[in-house]
């Protein structure tokens, strides 16, 4: 494995992202070796903390990890920490001091990555610090990476853009989106553009209707917060549901790379229909949970969560059906729902073939036999928990008479397999490091998934719903059912 010389400069050290995801993913990526002598970590927030102290909240985010003492002692002395106040030009200073003494101690290049991961108000002003105190003033690469969310709603992300664009080229630039940086997100393009058997029968003429789901048990947990000024639409929608779609219904690249992939996500992200009010009204619902049960616990309603307004009008849950106005699409409904305390944590996809033109198997012989109906084929992507897909296929039932039946093929990861692979956020710094930049989000596209959110968006707050519509422990209010009843389909929900 090549080392990658780097300091990372993380903003918002102190946080939780940076306690579960980014301490762990960077010491897997020590113990690969993509990180070994030459790299050095500066930690930010207001906190005063000492180096020792910091050390020590690292070695324990990595715990889960069983390292040798030897091994977590070693790469938490690669941590530094600098209590640092981002509105504050003389801060920076300071920063820039210890980044190049770091620099020379660690012969780092020049080579200098920032985390953004913190609130993103102060994504502006960090940046603009960062060039103004001279700390890209180095010979090596200057990259940014910034956590969601990226604005909110497209007005804030257009300035929050123009800031970071003002001192990062849209090359250094790297908004992650979590779920690319996922196993199975990442195989959507091995199962489409590596069998014929799939990409030819990829359009309209023969995809019934696209499901994405991401459903969660979980609540707000203690990000009330945050959520209730956030909401299902913009904290999963915007993001992770846009681009599953994106790499879902996008054309087949002219080549795998980064360009060419996310041109193509581009093109296919323009081509969702940005709704009328009508239309939204029509095609998309909402919905926010009331206490219930799950798995023989009693959960409160979400208004009862700590930090939430006792009368919010957030959704926690969102089903919708989108259109996408091109050739390959055109009259396929591409239905999404998403959801907090549904009745389990599952992310998976379906896409529903098209009945074959005439059902040979439901004959005037045979016709006080409904169950000689064709049920739809149907390959499923599962994402998390299990890693797998499924194709479900019609045969003939065993025995002299001739009855159909559905026949399951079924491919799931070994739960040792998922244990051993890695986590999103390990891939995708390894990206960072690697400047390769396919599962990351090009402006483009945050633009355009905005005026898509945006126009559903505007169109709610126009209006009070009747919430709370659901009970937790449940799939969302009976109007997500009818979404999808009414153009005579089904949600498709098997473990
Ligand atoms: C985050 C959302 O982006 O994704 C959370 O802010 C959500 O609300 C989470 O729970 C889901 O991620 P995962 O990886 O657990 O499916």
């Amino acid at each position: 494995m090549t080392e990658k010389k780097v300091l990372l400069t993380i903003f918002g050290a102190t946080g939780d992202l940076a306690y579960r995801k980014l301490y762990p993913s960077l010491f897997r990526l020590f113990r690969k070796g993509s990180l070994q002598n030459n790299f050095a970590i500066i930690g930010t927030a207001r906190r005063e903390w000492s180096d020792e102290h910091f050390r020590a909240v690292v070695q324990k985010s990595i715990s889960d990890l069983d390292p040798t003492s030897a091994e977590a002692q070693s790469f938490a002395s690669h941590f530094y920490y600098q209590s640092h106040d981002v509105q504050d030009p003389e801060h920076y200073i300071t920063l820039k001091k210890l980044s190049d003494t770091l620099d020379a101690k660690y012969d780092l290049a020049g080579n200098r990555l920032f985390y953004l991961a913190m609130s993103p108000s102060f994504f502006g002003v960090i940046v603009k610090e960062l060039k103004a105190q001279g700390m890209t003033d180095t010979k090596g690469f200057h990259r940014v990476v910034i956590e969601k969310p990226f604005g909110s709603d497209l007005a804030s992300a257009t300035t929050l853009n123009q800031a970071i664009t003002a001192t990062f080229d849209e090359s250094e630039i790297y908004r992650i989106d979590h779920y690319l940086g996922k196993e199975m997100i990442q195989n959507i393009s091995a199962i489409r553009f590596g069998n014929n058997l799939f990409e030819s029968l990829w359009n309209n003429r023969y995809i019934a209707n696209v499901q994405i789901n991401l459903a969660e048990s979980l609540g707000v947990e203690d990000r009330g917060g945050y959520y209730d000024k956030s909401g299902a639409l913009k904290d999963m929608v915007q993001n992770h549901i846009l681009q599953i779609l994106s790499l879902l219904l996008m054309e087949p690249p002219a080549a795998f790379c980064d360009e060419e992939i996310r041109t193509e996500k581009i093109k296919a992200l323009n081509a969702v229909r940005i709704y009328t009010p009508e239309e939204v009204n029509r095609y998309f619902v909402r919905g926010q949970y009331a206490p219930g049960r799950i798995n023989g616990s009693d959960y409160v309603g979400y208004r009862e969560e700590a930090n939430v307004a006792p009368d919010s009008t957030t959704e926690t849950f969102v089903a919708g059906r989108f259109t996408v106005d091109n050739f390959r699409w055109s009259g396929v409904p591409i239905y999404i729902r998403t959801g907090k305390r549904l009745t389990e944590k599952g992310t998976r996809i379906n896409i529903v073939f098209k009945q074959v033109p005439i059902n040979l198997f439901k004959t005037d012989v045979h016709k006080d036999c409904p169950e000689r109906e064709l049920p739809e084929n149907v390959l499923t992507i599962y994402i998390q928990p299990t890693e797998g897909f499924s194709l479900t296929l019609n045969g003939k039932e065993i025995g002299a008479d001739f009855k159909t039946t559905p026949v399951k093929l079924d491919y799931r990861h070994s739960a040792e397999t998922v244990e051993n692979s890695p986590e999103a956020y390990e891939r995708l710094i390894l990206d960072v490091l690697n400047g390769d930049s396919t599962n990351f989000t090009h402006w483009d596209e945050v633009a355009q998934s905005w005026r898509i959110v945006d126009a559903i968006r505007h169109t709610w707050d126009d209006e009070t719903p009747d919430f709370p519509n659901y009970p937790a422990g449940t799939m969302g209010p009976k109007a997500a059912f009818e979404l999808v009843e009414k153009d005579g389909f089904n949600w498709i929900w098997e473990p």
